[in-house]
Parts: C-alpha cells; sequence; structure tokens
C-alpha cells in the first residue's frame, strides 16, 4: 500500500464537520472489477456519525463500480479544478492513490472509506423527467483527516449569499419577477442540501421580501 502522507485518523465523520442530515459536495472515488480507477463530483448524505447515504442516477460508473465491489471512497477538497476535471472528463490515473481495496484522490484535504450495506432503486420524476435512482447507504471505514482539512462544501451557505445580493438589488432592478425567481431557485437548493440555520436564514429573507414588495406595490396604489 502506498504511503498516503499528511492524514490523522479519526472516529467519526464530526471530526470532518459533517453534519447529520446535511448533503456535502464531494469527489467520490472507484475501482471497477478490473481494478480501473474512476472520479466523480457527488453529493453525499451524513446519516450519522458513521453511516452515509448517496443518491445516484442510472448509468454513472461510480453506481456502476458500486455495485460491483461494494466499496467507495469520499474524498473531500474545494478545489475547482479537481471538480472541473472529474466532471467534464475522466481524471489521468497519477490522480489516484491506491488504499487497499480503495482509491484515494491525491489532493484530498480528508478523505473516509465506506462499504455500501443496502441499496434500493426507485424510479423518479423530478423537473427534468423521469429516471431511476439508487440509494445506497453505507457504512463508514477509515476516516482520514488531512493536516490541510478543510470543511466539506455544502451547497447552501452559497445559495444563501447569492439570495442575499440578489436581495439588495430588488429597489434598484426594473425587473423585480427575475430576482424572485432567482431567490425561489436558491430556496430549492436550501430546501435539498441545507440545515436548519439554512433554512430559517431563508425563510428570513423571503419573508422580508414579501413584506418589501407589499409595502412597494401599497406605495403604488396610493
Ligand atoms: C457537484 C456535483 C455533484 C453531483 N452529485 C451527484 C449525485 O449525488 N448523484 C449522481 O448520480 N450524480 C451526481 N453528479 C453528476 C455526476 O458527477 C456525473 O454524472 C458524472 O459524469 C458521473 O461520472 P462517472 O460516470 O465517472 O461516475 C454530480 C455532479 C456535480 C458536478
Amino acid at each position: 500500500m502506498e504511503d498516503i502522507g499528511d492524514y490523522e485518523e479519526v472516529k467519526s465523520l464530526k471530526s470532518l464537520k459533517m453534519e447529520k442530515g446535511l448533503l456535502y459536495e464531494t469527489i467520490v472515488t472507484t475501482l471497477n472489477g478490473e481494478g480501473e480507477g474512476n472520479a466523480a463530483p457527488i453529493g453525499v448524505i451524513c446519516k450519522s456519525p458513521k453511516e452515509v447515504i448517496l443518491y445516484l442516477y442510472e448509468g454513472s460508473h461510480t453506481l456502476s463500480n458500486i455495485l460491483a465491489t461494494g466499496n467507495f471512497t469520499v474524498n473531500i477538497t474545494d478545489d475547482p479544478i479537481l471538480f472541473t476535471e472529474a466532471t467534464l472528463g475522466d481524471l489521468e490515473s497519477d490522480y489516484f492513490i491506491p488504499y487497499s481495496e480503495y482509491l484515494i484522490l491525491k489532493g484530498a484535504s480528508s478523505f473516509f472509506t465506506a462499504t455500501m450495506k443496502k441499496v434500493k432503486s426507485i424510479k423518479r420524476r423530478d423537473r427534468y423527467g423521469e429516471s431511476r435512482l439508487f440509494i445506497i447507504t453505507a457504512d463508514v471505514k477509515r476516516i482520514c483527516k488531512g493536516k490541510n482539512f478543510k470543511e466539506p462544501l455544502n451547497r447552501s451557505i452559497y445559495a444563501i449569499i447569492e439570495s442575499l445580493i440578489n436581495y439588495t438589488r430588488i429597489n434598484r432592478v426594473e425587473n423585480k419577477g427575475d430576482i424572485i425567481d432567482r431567490i425561489l431557485e436558491m430556496k430549492r437548493v436550501v430546501d435539498k442540501v441545507g440545515g436548519s440555520r439554512e433554512k430559517m436564514a431563508m425563510k428570513m429573507i423571503i419573508d422580508s421580501l414579501r413584506t418589501k414588495l407589499d409595502q412597494q406595490s401599497n406605495a403604488l396604489q396610493r
């Protein structure tokens, strides 16, 4: 097994600042039956300090590799180039470090290995159409926190910041509907991936926006 560098083994996902119920954007690495590596950005839900859930759409290498081997690694990074390269194409093999029957992404600020314990497949209809989704529940095995630890990415804080920026534009903008649509789209993100504080913040923004717009329309009617 290759030396993986500066990581300290920890016992719980809490040590990686992962909270129960939140969805984090990570890069999941897997191996196929022939031992070839793969990496893809995947959202990981923290179910408990030692369990995660993945929602995987039919057709990805990540899904077929996890179904074939039962194993995957969740790599935590905030590197925009790693996310982009892993999305637009295949990462070169020198990005990967073999780690027992797992694969680690070089440069990950932390990572943990996991083994599938339950899989359920459902058909889901959303705004993009109908698709088959595999819900994978997995036990977390080894958790390694890097010396350069960074918190895992959760989109809800960015959605709140975007909403606040849009909120501050409402008095200046001609097309108020555009601002409302943007904020409602951000609310959808927060409802999907955020925790209770983020949902509370979003509610405060929307309530205040509603009051502001009501006052403006009353002023116009006077
Ligand atoms: C930030 C981000 C998060 C993603 N999360 C998921 C996810 O949770 N489930 C999923 O099926 N696809 C997700 N995707 C899409 C996959 O990464 C994409 O389908 C990828 O091409 C699959 O690659 P693979 O075939 O190498 O596994 C996500 C993409 C991005 C950019």
